[in-house]
């Protein structure tokens, strides 16, 4: 039965260009997931505004970021699909959860760290708190399970934390998350630069694949992909370019690392890039397509942010009057 289904929450930030690490990393498990569990999918434009923003650009964003969910697979019908600020609850829950969260706890994230170093004429307290909003969002819908890229583990060990402390001093009140990390891609890496992750915000625009890239664009950046020296299409530490590739293809065809070298066995870097680049065409084209013809659907795509939003709220507010209430805050007069 539908209200038996575990909870599935996750999100992505509406900034930036996204890129073939947030389809791989994170939306293609989404979609793989969302008959299993009740799914809520965030566009997370509050956390988007702890860089500044271009008002009419943000806007923007957020209203392709909606549409690409539902591109991808997602249906709006059965998950629930919506914008962060039309929840209030998230801002809400919040503010008491960092009443629960030690400085200490938050000077430790790594993404604080790199981010304030790249912003370092914007170090605002919403770039420090991030990860409490991140918290209230996942714990605002009790989800049982979170997918996302590895880059977010650390996050989400933190929101472990956080309701763990809170069940500690009040009793059950938060379910506690568990990570979903796909097996494949949740670490896709940078095409200049292995070592790095692949990124929105890299300033080369060919260290990423971008999910609107046309299909020139993404072979010939597949072509300049930086590879290892030899020439063996192998999956091995000492050789991260080929290894990144590997894992682009396999998670875009589904082979395995034994098919994958298997098939380029005695072929040099010059193919496989190729067909790398054309199995990642093969997964985007479509994608665009829809999304596309889905954003010529004004009122459809209306409705949809208008339905969800009301179900996010009434979901999001039983939780957070139960919080409330915990804390000591006021019954409300009816
Ligand atoms: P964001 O917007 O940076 O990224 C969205 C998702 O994409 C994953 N990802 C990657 N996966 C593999 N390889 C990569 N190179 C790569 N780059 C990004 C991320 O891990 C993420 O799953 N704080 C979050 C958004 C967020 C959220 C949440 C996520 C806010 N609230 C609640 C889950 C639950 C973020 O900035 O993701």
């Amino acid at each position: 039965m539908a209200d038996e289904k575990k909870v599935l929450f996750s999100g992505m930030q509406a900034t930036g260009n996204l890129t073939l690490g947030n389809y791989l990393g994170a939306l293609k498990n989404w979609v793989s997931m969302n008959e299993d569990y009740e799914c809520y999918y965030c566009v997370v434009d509050e956390h988007s505004i702890t860089v500044r923003q271009n008002p009419a650009e943000l806007r923007q964003r957020a209203r392709a970021l909606l549409t690409l969910y539902i591109a991808a697979g997602l249906d709006p019908e059965k998950n629930c699909i919506y914008y962060q600020s039309h929840v209030s609850g998230h801002a809400e829950l919040a503010w008491i959860l960092n009443c629960y969260t030690y400085m200490g706890e938050l000077q430790r994230m790594t993404q604080f760290k790199d981010k304030s170093a790249k912003h370092a004429d914007n170090i605002n307290a919403g770039l420090f708190t991030y990860p409490v909003l991140m918290a209230a969002d996942i714990l605002l819908f009790q989800a049982d399970v979170v997918p996302v890229g590895i880059d977010q583990m650390q996050h989400l060990e933190l929101t472990r934390d956080i309701a763990q402390r809170f069940n500690g001093i009040y009793g059950d009140v938060f379910k506690i998350p568990e990570a979903y990390l796909g097996k494949v891609g949740a670490k896709i890496m940078s095409l200049q630069d292995p070592s790095k992750k692949m990124s929105k915000s890299d300033e080369n625009p060919n260290a990423s694949i971008y999910l609107m890239d046309d299909p020139d664009t993404i072979i010939r950046k597949f072509k300049r992909a930086v590879t290892d020296s030899g020439s063996e299409v192998r999956y091995s530490e000492d050789k991260p370019g080929v290894s990144n590739l590997i894992d682009i293809y396999r998670a875009t065809t589904g082979k395995s690392v034994e098919e994958v070298e298997k098939e380029f066995d005695g072929k040099g870097y010059g193919d496989f890039k190729l067909a790398v680049g054309e199995s990642v065409v093969d997964v985007l084209k479509p994608l665009q397509e829809r999304v596309a013809e889905l954003s010529k659907d004004k009122t459809y795509i209306d409705s949809i942010i208008k339905n969800n939003a009301e179900r996010a709220n009434y979901v999001a507010t039983k939780t957070l009057r139960k919080v409330q209430k915990k804390v000591g805050f006021p019954e409300r007069i009816r």
